[in-house]
């Protein structure tokens, strides 16, 4: 089929690679001038593993194609994905402006007379297909144009979004029409899952309920794990034991910092404001967000205790990026554990294997209150205690013989449950983890 996609961002770049991939003739807008020359040349302008090969081949064999010009794509185009960014307003609402603006171009550049169809698959409140169809209207100003707007959320998750595309769990599509539903049933026939197909409402609630049902389960099990250290319990069996349980299952209950990225945060801040619009008191997901909020401070403040103060401390922070396998630093726990280490007077000295260069322009008031390291043994070298904030593999495989030595005080504080802790036991570390009690853990260091 031929489709367009709006936005060559993270889930507009990873969505039109992986269509043309499975067979589609596929046209991106992008604004930026500078990306599109890029993409043009198969060279891709975000990390995500097995991306880079699937635009090469792609670009290769012209399958798919980038312009800033809006016009040629909904030219081209049966189906237009639109795909562009819908950040948080202040009040924690979304910001639809890049979607009505996408919304607007394709009603002033559609013919009369044939059919379009748009698919939201940015991450919208409820309600936003009925507004663009609206909006269109508005636009067409009784010029006989036919659009019908449709939505189609994603799920990837960052790090593994050409997999989660590639292999999705389930495709879910909400739409009005016959006609539409055809049109996208065609669009996805190579993929084998279960396909649903709903109303706009429906599918625009679909999305923010499952992040906001996974965040949940963090924030849930955060909890356990504070109570698990009060009471000499460790989280990582506790989470083991409720996963065997097929109506729990065992994915999100891994217990740490907290959640970050670009979307938990920003979906439920928005999904929350959906609630209040519609006067829904949704005020476990309040505490979902107010649990993970507080996650930095108690590990800075269990750190604080276990080193007697940080005033001066050296403190190495591993892991920049809201998760492993990507540069992405958006909502990171770690910027926000780096502004209380240095409001405590620690000196901060960070790594991370991809997303040094992300953090610096994200965070740039930072860049002069951070020691920044390429690699993660000069940056614990020195260091009072290191923090594992990211959960790289890279972290698990240091040799962490030769880092006790290099160490002002072997404090290692594991706020992933990285790390093996009989292995820092026995390299004699003082050993912090989350939901564990620590007490137990250094009674063997200290004999
Ligand atoms: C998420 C959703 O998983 C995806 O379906 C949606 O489309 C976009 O949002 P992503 O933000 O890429 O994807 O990351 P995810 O792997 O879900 O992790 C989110 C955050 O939760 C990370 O900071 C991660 O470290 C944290 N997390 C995840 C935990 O702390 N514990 C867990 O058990 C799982």
């Amino acid at each position: 089929m031929r489709i367009g996609v709006f936005g060559a961002g993270y889930v507009g770049l990873v969505t039109a690679v992986c269509l043309a991939e499975v067979g589609h003739l596929l046209q991106v807008v992008e604004v930026d001038g500078d990306k599109v020359v890029k993409l043009n040349q198969g060279i891709s302008t975000i990390y995500e593993p097995g991306l880079d090969e699937l635009l090469e081949r792609n670009v290769s064999r012209g399958s798919i194609w980038f312009t800033d010009d809006a016009r040629t794509v909904v030219d081209h185009s049966e189906v237009i994905f639109l795909c562009v960014g819908t950040p948080p307003k202040p009040d924690g609402s979304a910001d639809l402006s890049q979607i009505e603006s996408a919304v607007r171009k394709i009603a002033d550049s559609a013919k009369e007379d044939e059919y379009k169809l748009v698919v939201v698959k940015s991450t919208v409140p409820v309600g936003t297909a009925e507004r663009l169809g609206r909006l269109v209207r508005e636009e067409a100003g009784g010029r006989p144009i036919t659009i019908e707007i449709a939505s189609n959320p994603e799920f990837l998750r960052a790090g593994s979004a050409v997999r989660d595309f590639m292999n999705p769990d389930r495709i879910v599509v909400g739409a009005d029409s016959e006609k539409a539903r055809s049109m996208l049933r065609s669009v996805y026939e190579s993929f084998d899952c279960p396909k649903m197909f709903t109303t706009p409402e429906t599918s625009e609630i679909i999305k923010y309920a499952a992040n906001s049902f996974l965040a949940m389960k963090i924030s849930f099990i955060n909890m356990i794990a504070d109570l698990c250290e009060e009471v000499g319990a460790d989280v990582t069996l506790v989470a083991e034991g409720m996963g065997y349980d097929k109506r729990i299952g065992s994915d999100f209950l891994r217990a740490g910092i907290g959640f970050g990225g670009s979307c938990f945060p920003k979906d439920i801040r928005a999904f929350l404001h959906v609630a209040k619009s519609r006067g829904i008191d949704f005020g476990l997901l309040e505490e979902v967000m107010r649990i993970n909020n507080r996650r930095t401070a108690r590990i800075v403040e269990r750190l604080r205790t276990h080193l007697d103060g940080l005033d001066k401390k050296r403190i190495a922070v591993l892991g920049l990026s809201f998760k492993p396998g990507t540069d992405d630093v958006r909502e990171s726990q770690a910027a926000k554990l780096i502004r209380l280490l240095l409001r405590e007077g620690a000196i901060v000295k960070a790594t991370d294997p991809l997303g040094i260069a992300n953090f610096k322009r994200e965070y740039p008031d930072l860049v002069e209150e951070v020691e920044f390291h390429e690699q993660a043994e000069t940056a614990i070298a020195g260091s009072h205690a290191a923090i594992v904030v990211t959960d790289w593999k890279e972290y698990k495989t240091l040799d962490w013989t030769r880092i006790w030595n290099e160490m002002s005080r072997p404090v290692i504080f594991d706020t992933r449950n990285l790390l093996n802790p009989d292995d820092m036991l026995d390299l004699h570390y003082e050993y912090l983890a989350i939901g564990k009690e620590f007490m137990h853990l250094t009674a063997k260091t200290l004999t």
